[in-house]
């Protein structure tokens, strides 16, 4: 439990069912009403790409997508995503098994170092790349301003992502 869980956790919150789709797997858990979404994905489902950080909402390495809008998963009571669609970075992959072209792009590219924020940062492209393939440059920073790098100049994001629109683009 996380030490925002135990000051903020109400006495006696209790047990309720969530039913949700987890990386497109249909999901029935038993969950404190008091705990986050972050705690299940991590703790109780060991998805772990999921990164704990800040944990007040500041630094986005918890970002996942929840019925395709990137939320951050520290301030996200788990009870409401009851019924939702929840991807996390596992669940992002290319429809072949491979690697999606954002995260290649993102290697090849060097848009990470320690790779700390990196799942969050592929969570929030994805999001905006689904809904504006091919957003300006104020679209982009927009859409990655939730998420904080503290070990690269951010040159080697942008580069990533423009790459990963070129391929998108090129995609059949
Ligand atoms: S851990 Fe959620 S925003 Fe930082
Ligand atoms: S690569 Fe280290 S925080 Fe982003």
């Amino acid at each position: 439990m996380s030490k925002h869980e135990m000051l903020g956790a109400p006495r006696g919150a209790k047990q309720r069912e969530l039913a949700c789709t987890i990386n497109g797997e249909d999901m029935k858990l038993e969950v404190n009403g008091a705990k986050r979404l972050l705690s299940v994905l991590r703790d109780d489902l060991a998805l772990t790409g999921t990164k704990r950080s800040c944990e007040i909402g500041r630094c986005g390495a918890c970002m996942v997508l929840v019925d395709g809008k990137p939320i951050n998963a520290c301030l996200t009571m788990a009870y409401q995503c009851a019924g939702k669609q929840i991807t996390t970075i596992e669940g992002i992959g290319a429809a072949d098994g491979g690697i999606e072209p954002i995260q290649r792009a993102f290697l090849e590219e060097g848009g990470f170092q320690c790779g700390y924020c990196t799942p969050g940062m592929i969570i929030s492209v994805k999001a905006l790349l689904d809904r504006s393939p091919d957003p300006s440059e104020e679209e982009v920073e927009e859409a990655l301003s939730g998420n904080i790098c503290r070990c690269t100049g951010y040159g080697g994001i942008k580069r990533a992502v423009q790459r990963a629109i070129e391929w998108r683009r090129e995609a059949p």
